[in-house]
């Protein structure tokens, strides 16, 4: 009876598994750029991901071997690795998602922005075959300036027929994961606890934490908040000093895009509540996009949430960033209707 009992036991908590993994959809993700610097940690870390089916590496040379390595891994994602443009088309074709790391990265000295020229180009021409092999899928937008690079890609799909506002997402995941970790450092708070919404842009003061909504509460004095705030903005120039000519953020950036790609995913999948900060198309200010919470759905943005309470500091911070976010804005879509 004993043994009966274990039997059916352990048959039913096996048809369990297989109902749960049967009822897990099918999700291709293609990551562009994947053979660089964040892209390959950033593959490993979706190759790690159980809601995806698909995994499709593309980069302009060197995904064949990154795909050979990742694909050795032992879980439920098939692999595939493409290289050049003449394979971009199938690494596209049936995506739920696509991320782009794709692009080069900054050096000392160097500002997001500098970087515009050679990645506002290749943006434009990864955009240009997403909207013809996977127009519906969730783009995540890594390649920096963000800032500008997310407009490049609405003017793009906007102008192919098939824009919809509510699957582009500039990834500033980065920043809440910085401003969380500083935060709790300070405040002296278990890290894994803390919350802590980041919005506006993504480069220098365009980004701006809200450090008066961060939980638990610490009532830090007005020096630290101000001190965090700086640490959080400066945090990529930290990483490209450090490496001192290596790169730009590599791994911690891997990690972010990862959160957000499996947040996105979530949401497709129709998992209640998921809630990150991105910089999608927005009314919550005067421009027309913006960072703030949102909540990721099957569609993709399902709502964009306002900012909330600002101190004083949060309100004149937030004066002084739309100048120059409203510029970074306008360069990208100028760019994009010019050449
Ligand atoms: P990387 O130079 O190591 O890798 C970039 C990869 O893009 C290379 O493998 C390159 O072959 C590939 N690539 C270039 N042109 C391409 C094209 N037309 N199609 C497909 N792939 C192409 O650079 P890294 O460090 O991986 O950075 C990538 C981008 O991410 C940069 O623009 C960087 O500024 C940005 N970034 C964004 C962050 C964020 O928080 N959103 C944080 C850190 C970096």
């Amino acid at each position: 009876f004993q043994l009966l009992r274990s039997g059916s036991a352990s048959r039913a908590s096996l048809l369990r598994r297989g109902y749960s993994s049967g009822a897990v959809p099918e999700r291709k993700v293609a990551v562009l750029g994947a053979a660089g610097g964040i892209g390959q940690p950033l593959s490993l870390l979706m190759k790690l991901n159980p809601l995806v089916s698909k995994l499709a590496l593309y980069d302009i040379a060197g995904t064949p071997g990154v795909a050979a390595d990742v694909s050795h891994i032992n879980t439920r994602s098939e692999i595939a690795g493409y290289a050049g443009e003449d394979q971009l088309g199938q690494a596209l074709e049936g995506s739920d998602v696509v991320i782009i790391p794709a692009g080069v990265p900054r050096k000392p000295g160097m500002t997001r922005d500098d970087l515009f020229n050679i990645n506002a180009g290749i943006v434009k021409s990864l955009c240009t075959a997403i909207a013809k092999y996977c127009p519906n899928a969730l783009v995540n937008m890594i390649s920096n300036p963000v800032n500008s690079t997310v407009p490049i890609a609405a003017e793009v799909f906007k102008k192919a027929g098939t824009y919809d506002e509510k699957k582009l997402f500039g990834v500033t995941t980065l920043d809440v994961v910085r401003a969380k970790t500083f935060y709790a450092g300070k405040a002296k708070v278990p890290v894994e606890e803390v919350n802590v919404p980041v919005v506006g842009g993504h480069a220098g003061i365009t980004i701006l934490p809200l450090f008066s909504q961060a939980t638990p509460k610490a009532n830090l004095p007005d020096e630290d908040i101000k001190a965090l705030t700086k640490r959080t903005q400066d945090g990529g120039t930290e990483v490209v000093e450090a490496k001192a000519g290596k790169g730009s953020a590599t791994l911690s950036m891997a990690y972010a895009g990862a959160l957000f790609a499996d947040a996105c995913l979530k949401g497709l999948n129709g998992v209640p509540d998921v809630v990150e900060c991105s910089f999608v198309q927005s009314s919550i200010t005067e421009l027309p996009f913006f960072a703030s919470k949102v909540k990721l759905g099957k569609n993709g943005v399902d709502e964009v949430f306002g900012l909330g309470p600002l101190s004083d500091y949060e309100k004149q911070g937030l004066e002084s960033l739309i100048p120059e976010l409203k510029a970074s804005i306008e360069k990208g879509i100028k760019f994009a209707n010019q050449s």
